[in-house]
């Protein structure tokens, strides 16, 4: 067992937590929308015209704050209107990039819309830059927002919703340095204004526009967007958002149930590089929005493996254990010491795809070890991060990722503290100081098991979240974290 000491000043305020720092995506991508989260209102799967009732029963559990949709690659070839109006009328379109199958536009836009409603959660639409045009996206906006007189908006009424609804995020393309149109940096950045512009404030919606950020540790896109997007008026965005799959070697990503020790760590020390990326690309941001004026978002995050055998490859359907379980608590502890700037991130993907919150077999839901996480950390949302050091170790020799990882943020008169101890064969006993707060009680839960520990359909809950012992002395906490866990403690 190996002591660490804490120290947290209640104080000292990092950057307020947006809620939307623990958001989700979801792409019409395998079984992510169809089956996942939509089976149409005939099947015997209980629903709410169409939409999965156990979906957003698991949804509302962790309050998820935002979902982006419709992708992803696949945002970059969707086309609004064939996914409105009469179903049977609807056109049917290939998902080039997921499999070649037949994407019958079922799911549109106001079935998102009415799932966004039932979870309580903010709309984040991706709009097609790459095979899209202006005109295009301006009139979805307008479709969506628009409260009086118009082409769109009459369209909208004919198809049965009277009102428009509410959307903020707008994403102007996805990934159009790769699969949303190969593009430059300055080509993008022009088309980024041009989107942009046509894009309106409609009846007392205001939209938050998101440009297409970087790649990974792709800097010199950060730099050049952020030259280019500003135009003579001004910023026209609010967001530039980056990509980051912890993947440590694309050529043999390797199963995500199958893996020794060396796999674990090399996942767990690709995760930890979230911090430096995001570290390196709000320094670049800093020197053209030193106000911090446009956000970071980390709209696409998360475990990469090999498909499950004998799944489609282009269906991206992977099992999840405690390595993702570290993975995600470790990425949340690192987005909540960045929330000056980092203001959204959304975890790809929510249901049966990539590391999903969710996995659904027919009419059978279980939720995944990461799910785990997003509820343990959930005290978090609307919270400030504050000062949260702790002692630490390299995880392995020279790593920069540490046994522990940590974050800290108060609400409300409550203390949310939440720690992963990503050693696999050492347990770590931890004192936490806690400075200008008066702690009176403390409580906690914990997640943890072996690190190949997964749920399946037979076996829903090996994997769950259990009551954990802690004792409050003081201004101080204890507590014992397993190897492998990850735990929140509550102090009021
Ligand atoms: O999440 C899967 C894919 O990964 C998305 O469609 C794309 O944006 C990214 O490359």
């Amino acid at each position: 067992m190996k002591e660490f000491k804490m120290l947290i000043n209640a104080e000292d305020k990092l950057g307020h937590i947006q809620p939307e720092l623990y958001g989700h995506f979801s792409e019409h991508l395998g079984r992510c929308i169809y089956g996942g989260i939509y089976v149409g209102e005939d099947s015997p799967i209980p629903n709410i015209h169409g939409i999965r009732k156990d979906v957003v029963e698991a949804f509302k559990n962790i309050s998820l704050p935002v979902l982006r949709w419709p992708g992803g690659c696949f945002a970059d070839e969707y086309h609004w209107k064939d996914g409105i109006g009469e179903k049977s009328g609807r056109k049917k379109m290939v998902n080039t990039n997921w499999g070649g199958v037949v994407e019958d536009n079922s799911f549109g836009t106001h079935e998102f819309m009415e799932l966004c409603e039932l979870v309580g959660c903010e709309p984040y639409i991706a709009g097609n830059v790459g095979s899209g045009t202006v005109r295009e996206l301006s009139e979805w906006v307008e479709y969506i927002t628009f409260d009086g007189i118009s082409p769109m908006a009459e369209l909208r009424r004919e198809n049965g919703r009277d009102k428009p609804w509410h959307l903020k995020y707008l994403g102007i393309g996805n990934e159009n340095w790769g699969c949303g149109g190969s593009m430059g940096p300055e080509h993008y950045a022009s088309l980024y204004k041009q989107f942009a512009t046509f894009c309106k404030n409609y009846s007392g919606n205001e939209l938050y526009k998101v440009a297409c950020g970087p790649s990974g540790g792709d800097y010199s896109w950060t730099d050049s967007i952020m030259q280019g997007i500003k135009s003579m008026y001004g910023w026209n965005a609010n967001a530039i958002s980056l990509h980051f799959y912890c993947v440590p070697d694309w050529g043999s990503k390797g199963f995500a149930l199958e893996f020794d020790e060396k796999g674990y760590y090399d996942v767990i020390c690709c995760a930890a590089q979230m911090d430096e990326l995001i570290t390196r690309h709000t320094e670049i941001m800093n020197r053209y929005d030193p106000e911090n004026r446009i956000a970071l978002f980390v709209d696409e995050w998360g475990t990469w493996f090999d498909v499950e055998p004998g799944t489609n490859p282009g269906f991206l359907y992977q099992q999840n254990t405690m390595r993702d379980a570290v993975v995600a608590a470790l990425t949340l502890n690192i987005f909540n010491r960045h929330s000056e700037r980092v203001k959204m991130a959304n975890l790809a993907q929510a249901v049966n795809v990539l590391q999903a919150l969710v996995l659904t077999e027919g009419e059978k839901l279980i939720k995944t070890p990461t799910y785990h996480v997003f509820d343990l950390y959930k005290a978090h949302q609307g919270g400030d991060a504050v000062y949260c050091f702790s002692q630490n170790e390299p995880l392995r020799e020279n790593s920069k990722a540490g046994v522990l990882s940590s974050s800290a943020s108060v609400k409300e008169g409550r203390l949310t503290i939440t720690i992963a101890n990503c050693s696999l064969s050492e347990a770590a006993e931890i004192s936490c100081e806690i400075c200008s707060f008066e702690a009176k009680s403390a409580s906690a839960r914990i997640l943890t098991d072996e690190v190949h520990a997964h749920n399946t359909f037979e076996a829903p809950d090996t994997v769950a979240i259990t009551p954990h012992d802690v004792q409050l002395s003081g201004s101080q906490v204890k507590l014992t974290l397993p190897a492998n866990s990850v735990v929140e403690v509550t102090v009021s």
